[in-house]
């Protein structure tokens, strides 16, 4: 395929506090991971790839194969690293040598619909080098300082950053060749380099599964609606 998808879930969970690597917390009888991976084989065609803790590639490849149905020659597993930059390059490593865009998203986006893959990959295979889907800011911000307002601030010239963020795979291969200090998400990796990072619309339902609380909203979405 044209197309790649590393899926980021080598992190620990810490915030979550589940006592397994957050990938691999249950939403309903199946894992976070799991439910990323759905989205992601729903999506247009790609090489997946699956970045787990380095004791966990097993586990993820259980998932993946499961996720992938009849597409198993779709899938590659590695371990990642210590911060999420380390593990995406590592993921770089294992993409194709024919794959023209690379996506990247959080496993723990668990439940991001499959088109808002379909708008990033159309956004760069545009000609865009840089995508990331985004939402509007809905909160009322403040800009504080020790326990103080310093100032409010004008939501509307602010976006959430969501995943999968996309990328030409060139770009994206330069920027983590010449990465030095480490940036929270891709965008800001490629921004830091010179790149144009464009945005196309979120979706509510890729948020990212990182408290307990959104824990218990992401089971409130799968479960079936009683009635
Ligand atoms: N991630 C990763 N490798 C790391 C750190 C994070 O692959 N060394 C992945 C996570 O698995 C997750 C995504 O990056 O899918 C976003 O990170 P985050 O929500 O912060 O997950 P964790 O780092 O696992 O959680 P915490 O920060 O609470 O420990
Ligand atoms: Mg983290």
């Amino acid at each position: 395929p044209r197309v790649a998808v590393i899926v980021v879930a080598a992190g620990s969970g810490t915030r979550l506090g589940a006592g397994s690597p957050k990938a691999f917390v249950g939403i309903d009888a199946h894992t976070i991971l799991r439910h990323a991976l759905r989205g992601v084989f729903d999506a247009p065609e790609a090489q997946v790839i699956v970045v787990a803790p380095d004791d966990r590639v097993g586990d993820a490849t259980t998932e993946a194969l499961g996720a992938a149905g009849g597409r198993r020659d779709l899938v590659s597993v590695v371990a990642g690293g210590a911060t999420r930059q380390e593990s995406v390059a590592a993921g770089l490593a294992a993409v194709w040598a024919d794959v023209e865009i690379v996506l990247v998203h959080d496993a723990a986006r668990a439940l991001t619909p499959p088109d808002v893959f379909a708008r990033v990959i159309d956004a760069v295979a545009e000609g865009s080098d840089a995508v990331i889907p985004v939402l509007p800011v809905v909160d009322t911000l403040k800009r504080v300082a020790d326990d103080v307002v310093v100032e409010p601030v004008d939501r509307s010239v602010l976006a959430a950053a969501q995943t999968p963020q996309g990328f030409r795979r060139a770009v994206l291969d330069g920027a983590y060749r010449d990465a030095a200090a480490d940036h929270t998400d891709d965008a800001a990796l490629l921004q830091s380099a010179g790149t144009q990072v464009r945005t196309v619309p979120g979706d509510e339902r890729a948020f990212k599964i990182t408290t307990t609380a959104d824990l218990e909203h992401a089971r409130a979405l799968v479960e079936p609606v009683p009635r």
